[in-house]
């Protein structure tokens, strides 16, 4: 079986309802058909909490439904102080997040990480935010997800 360097991961967004959530499932799906569901933790946390308790959105929810990933039991919750050294790698969704989490959370930077860094297809850019918008947006997030997820497990969990 494959071996792990990186066990606890945590996804971050602004609201924790539409990208980090989807990041979460997409990431535990993969992570699970590895065989390496026992040994890897992952969470989902929003910067703010303007959502807390509340489940996914139901754009994420459906396209995450359509592609035979699990996200409705999840429940958005605010990043905390101890996050940063609970979790071994926390994965920004877009430049915002990444700043905030370094700069008002106190993330270690060498924990820190921005989730298109790992898209072979768009480095650099932001998940793009969903929220207000209809299902094609929240069908380009999870494609974008799914492609970073793979490459982010391949360079960061997997020895
Ligand atoms: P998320 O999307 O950060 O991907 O969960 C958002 C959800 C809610 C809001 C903004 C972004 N909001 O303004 O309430």
């Amino acid at each position: 079986m494959a071996q792990v360097k990186s066990a606890k991961i945590l996804f971050v967004c602004l609201g924790n309802i539409c990208r980090s959530p989807l990041a979460q499932g997409i990431f535990e799906k993969q992570i699970t058909e590895l065989g390496l569901s026992g040994k890897i933790k992952a969470d989902s946390a929003g910067t703010s909490g303007w959502h807390k308790g509340e489940p996914p959105h139901s754009g994420s929810i459906r396209i995450a439904e359509q592609k035979q990933v699990k996200i409705s039991h999840q429940k958005s919750r605010p990043v905390n102080m101890q996050d940063g050294s609970e979790f071994d790698i926390i994965v920004a969704m877009d430049k915002s997040n990444f700043r905030d989490l370094r700069n008002e959370f106190a993330v270690p930077p060498d924990k820190l990480v921005l989730m298109r860094d790992f898209d072979p297809e768009g480095r650099g850019q932001d998940v793009p935010d969903p929220w207000g918008q209809g299902p094609e947006a929240f069908r380009e997030v999870f494609e974008i997800l799914e492609r970073s997820i793979r490459e982010f497990i391949q360079q960061k969990i997997l020895i």
